[in-house]
């Protein structure tokens, strides 16, 4: 009301001046104040480029560290495990059965490290490469991956329920190391489950009203009081006895979502299945 009736007051200021003799009188000031205003302005561009530029560089950095320390330890870890190999079969008949058994606790060990060492890498990798991103059938990926992995476990009995025509944008490639992480641990996670149960649909998010993909199993759920550590890299709420892996799958996935500007989260109870929502 207040904004109105100023500008209603300057209106009529304006038709009783004339318009030119107002733009000459106040002209010098408004010339100033502009070029004050665009001074800031790219001032500000600037700096928020001098500061991206400086946080690519450091995250460049910190990639290409982080790829060759893994590079690094698989040489070592080569010897380990050929020399191990070496002395079991050369002097395995010197050796009791306890010093054979250390012996194989040796190989397992560094052969679970090269496992490791690999998700590292691979999760290295992920950040680096190039990013295509265009118009994806997201259902047809889903379907995809989970013919896969119906492949690969022909013992196990899972009804997979895809909702059909689900679109995404982004990059194939990546929402396809997506799904095959989230639905892996799908099928894993109900490994022990009569009536395994896998979903993959899409709903709308209560808080911020957008469009949201989940996949949601009936498997072995998980604490929530630890849901914040599920996507750092190695952090496993389950052990390796219980289910086997190495903690890097939910990683990859929360760096496929960063690299689509998306967001995930992680809903799940013990025993009663676990959901992963995801906005891409
Ligand atoms: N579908 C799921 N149901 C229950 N727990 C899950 C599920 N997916 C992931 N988790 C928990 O999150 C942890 C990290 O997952 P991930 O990084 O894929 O590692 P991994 O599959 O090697 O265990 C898992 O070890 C498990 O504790
Ligand atoms: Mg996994």
């Amino acid at each position: 009301m207040h904004y109105d009736a100023a500008a209603e007051e300057l209106r009529g200021k304006l038709i009783g001046l004339g318009e030119k003799s107002i733009r000459k009188s106040y002209y010098p000031e408004l010339q100033r104040r502009m070029d004050e205003l665009e001074r800031l302005n790219a001032e500000l561009e600037q700096r928020v480029a001098d500061r991206t530029a400086q946080l690519a560089a450091a995250n460049k950095e910190l990639e290409a560290f982080c790829y060759s320390v893994s590079h690094d330890l698989r040489a070592p870890l080569r010897s380990i495990d050929g020399f191990s190999l070496a002395v079991l079969e050369d002097y395995g008949q010197l050796l009791d059965e306890e010093g054979l058994g250390y012996l194989n606790r040796v190989r397992l060990a560094s052969q679970r490290m090269a496992e490791l060492i690999d998700g590292l890498l691979n999760l290295s990798r992920l950040t680096r490469g190039d990013m295509i991103k265009q118009e994806v059938d997201f259902s047809a990926i889903a379907g995809i991956v989970a013919e896969e992995l119906k492949h690969r476990f022909p013992d196990r009995t899972v009804m997979v329920i895809i909702k059909p025509d689900m679109k995404a944008y982004g990059d194939v490639g990546l929402l396809r190391t997506l799904l095959e992480n989230l639905l892996g641990n799908a099928f894993k996670f109900t490994a022990k489950c009569a009536n395994a149960v896998i979903e993959v649909g899409s709903t709308l998010d209560r808080e911020s009203g957008q469009s949201v993909l989940y996949v949601r199993d009936n498997g072995a759920g998980f604490d929530m009081t630890y849901a914040d550590k599920l996507f750092g890299a190695f952090q496993r709420l389950h052990t390796v006895h219980e289910f086997p892996g190495n903690g890097i799958g939910l990683a990859t996935v929360q760096r496929i979502i960063n690299r689509h500007g998306g967001k995930i989260w992680a809903d799940g109870t013990v025993n009663q299945g676990a959901t992963f929502f995801f906005s891409i």
